[in-house]
């Protein structure tokens, strides 16, 4: 069992925190966001991550697992800190703002008087974790007995436990790899997770902390080459969903993360590919990663070529069309709207003077937050009433089960936009649909009995 303390209690930070409780650690969670702590200590989890709850409670009430905002209490009390805060993307820059990870450092390291281990967790850019273990030696009583290593997180919404307590590999990135503390603190903690032979690579730090950036790199290019195909596929008539099931079965490129759509969103992939081009900028290794550029710009042609298709869908004008949208988060199981794509095409398409419903099972409230101007809904079949056109923009099941009969009645004009090529065209087109999807040839709908001419 070993003393931790985790600081920061966002998706990363409270999911580690919990986690590490339920490998039988004892554990504090530690934010300056004090009605943050007051719903973890109460049990509840302040935003939607399937299962978390659940362990949360069970350490909670195990007696293994508490939060603070007391640096002091979190000090005396952990042999091992974990950095979980947030690395978001600076205003008006691409580069990552470091203000969150800094803060920590400069009031956490003044309190460490014995020998300690810092274990990093954030996204930050090659060249951080050297820079804080100096920072960190030179102010803390305790000074070169502090050792600092980098531990990167791979962990998903949506699949955050799961990712944490079953993850494809450990990497912890170390100072010194013939013998440093850091290692034996991280091998110590995650223990029963090496017991189950989870693979442990141990690193320098820059290795460790580039480990992250590029696997969000290589995530984020695989999405905008398939999208790139979508694109060609449009302008050829073919079918970006059944390419990339061919190309697929290739095992060399493997048939996950190539599901062409509207295309990437939420905290992670878009912020950390322009972290990385902008640090590689700094390196001097700035024509390395060009590429990213044209993969940041692939993914966002995806919303403007979605507003178009609607714009078309609706006969080539979006004033005063009826515009459902069913779908808010960056992806399902999430009620995250960090720089959704859902959400930005919802209002783009607002912005051209449609009007917008949108409905979405969980990401209502944050969507409102950033979006008070769109017109939110509580059902699918209260968001496509009198729609013109439905759009679905996020993957939840509850869109994927969706039935033409569903809403039979409900819509002005069956037509049905899939964002993320979700839906089998078949269905819809059989009850007399007009089904879009990106990528995918333009379907229209059968003639029914009765249909006007
Ligand atoms: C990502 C990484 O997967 C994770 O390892 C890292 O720790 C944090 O960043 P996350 O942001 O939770 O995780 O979401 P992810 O599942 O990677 O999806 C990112 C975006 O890509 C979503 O908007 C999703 O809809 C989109 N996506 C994903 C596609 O458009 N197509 C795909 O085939 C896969």
């Amino acid at each position: 069992m070993t003393r931790i303390a985790v600081f920061g209690t966002g998706y990363l930070g409270a999911t580690h925190a919990a986690c590490m409780a339920e490998l039988g650690h004892e554990v504090i969670g530690v934010d300056v966001d004090a009605s943050k702590l007051a719903k973890l200590e109460a049990g509840e989890v302040p935003f939607y991550e399937p299962g978390l709850e659940e362990v949360l409670k069970r350490n909670l009430a195990a007696g293994r697992l508490r939060f603070s905002s007391s640096y002091q209490e979190a000090a005396d009390f952990a042999e091992v800190h974990f950095i979980g805060v947030g690395t978001p993307q600076k205003k008006g820059e691409f580069a990552a703002d470091l203000t969150h990870v800094d803060a920590v450092i400069d009031t956490l390291a003044p309190l460490l008087t014995r020998p300690t281990v810092i274990l990093g967790k954030s996204t930050v850019p090659v060249g951080t974790a050297a820079r804080l273990a100096k920072r960190v030696r030179s102010i803390a009583p305790a000074g070169d007995s502090i050792e600092l290593g980098w531990n990167p997180e791979f962990l998903r919404e949506g699949y955050a436990v799961q990712d944490t307590l079953h993850p494809d590999r450990l990497v912890v990135g170390v100072a010194n790899e013939s013998g440093d503390r850091a290692e034996d603190a991280a091998r110590e903690v995650y223990a029963q997770l090496l017991d189950e032979n989870v693979p442990f690579l141990l690193t320098d730090l820059p290795t460790a902390e580039l480990v992250k950036i590029s696997a969000n790199a290589f995530l984020a290019t695989k999405i905008s080459f398939i999208n790139a195909m979508a694109e060609v596929c449009e302008a050829a008539g073919a079918d970006v969903t059944v390419l990339a099931d061919a190309i697929g079965h290739d095992a060399r490129i493997g048939r996950r993360f190539l599901n062409a759509g509207i295309g990437f969103g939420g905290g992670c992939l878009p912020k950390d590919i322009r972290a990385f081009m902008a640090r590689a900028g700094e390196l001097g290794a700035d024509q390395a990663l060009t590429f990213l550029r044209e993969v940041d710009n692939i993914n966002m042609r995806r919303r403007t070529r979605m507003v178009e298709m609607v714009r078309d869908a609706v006969g080539g004008s979006l004033l005063g069309a009826r515009v459902s949208v069913l779908g808010a988060a960056f992806k399902p199981d999430s009620d995250d709207v960090r720089d959704s794509p859902a959400l930005n095409i919802a209002g783009q398409i607002q912005l051209q003077g449609a009007s917008v419903n949108v409905y979405d099972p969980r990401a209502m409230e944050n969507s409102r937050k950033i979006f008070p101007t769109l017109e939110y809904t509580t059902s699918s079949v209260d968001a496509s009433r009198g729609a013109d056109v439905v759009l679905v923009l996020t993957e939840w099941d509850e869109f994927r089960n969706l039935r033409p009969q569903d809403l039979e009645g409900v819509v002005r004009g069956r037509r049905i936009v899939d964002g993320r090529n979700c839906l089998k065209p078949s269905d819809w087109t059989a009850a007399g649909w007009e089904y879009r999807g990106l990528g995918r040839p333009l379907q229209h709908g059968r003639r029914r009995v009765g249909d006007p001419e």
